[in-house]
């Protein structure tokens, strides 16, 4: 079983303000950049074989800096302008390697712990997508454009979806493609592709860890984590 990844960290980070140390996947958390925590779970996992890197062009200084010398089993190749496009460019970059299986996972996912990346890979099937998600267990309300809430909203079978995303490597293909031929780029994770196209999804149990560095504050708290945790 011949199991690729995908780390899409081709964005611009807006929302997590400037830093001099370059958009937020290149910003140091525990001494060292959020995107060399990640790509490391990924060269720690065995049943990992090739990593594609997807990357701005504008980044390719601070990637190798970052990253130094992860040899041959991650190659990079150059995003799009959303996480849809830098997801598609780099499953192209995996039809020369022709894996079974692809995880595509968010660059700014620096928590990802290798029992998660278990749970994924036992879960894989050549038929079904798999999704690590959280019970949703706040309580969920909808509200208006003046902001009064017009009905709570049952939360029971929701969940909140993380990534690692995974799938037999060719049927996602075919999906990336066909949201692409027919114009569709407002996809927000990749399972949403899946479903659109048909091919089923399961959740596994994600990990209340494994946030996504979103916010100024977040990689703020990231870092603070680290020093707690290796401190
Ligand atoms: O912006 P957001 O945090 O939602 O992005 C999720 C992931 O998708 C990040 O790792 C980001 O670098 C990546 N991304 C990308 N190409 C884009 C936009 C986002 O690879 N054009």
């Amino acid at each position: 079983m011949k199991v690729a990844a995908v780390i899409v960290a081709a964005g611009r980070g807006e929302r997590a303000g400037q830093s001099t140390e370059g958009p937020k996947q290149y910003r140091r958390i525990g001494g060292e950049a959020v995107l060399s925590h990640t790509l490391r779970a990924f060269l720690d996992c065995s049943h990992v074989g090739l990593i594609v890197s997807v990357i701005h062009p504008e980044d390719r200084h601070l990637y190798e800096q970052a990253t130094g010398a992860v040899g041959a089993r991650a190659i990079t190749v150059i995003g799009g302008p959303t996480r849809q496009e830098s997801t598609r460019l780099g499953l192209l970059a995996l039809i020369e390697h022709q894996p079974d299986f692809v995880l595509i996972h968010d660059g700014v996912r620096p928590f990802i712990a290798q029992d998660l990346l278990q749970r994924i890979v036992q879960t894989l099937h050549p038929a079904i997508g798999v999704l690590p998600a959280l019970a949703v267990s706040d309580t969920l309300k909808q509200a208006g454009p003046d902001a009064h809430v017009v009905a709570t909203v049952p939360r029971a079978g929701l969940y909140a979806a993380q990534t690692p995303q995974a799938f037999p490597f060719a049927p996602i293909l075919d999906a990336h493609e066909a949201a692409y031929r027919a114009g569709r780029s407002d996809f927000t994770d990749d399972a949403a592709i899946a479903e659109w196209h048909g091919l089923a999804v399961r959740v596994v149990e994600g990990s209340a860890d494994n946030t996504k560095l979103t916010w100024a504050k977040d990689i703020e708290m990231a870092d603070k984590r680290f020093a707690q945790d290796h401190g």
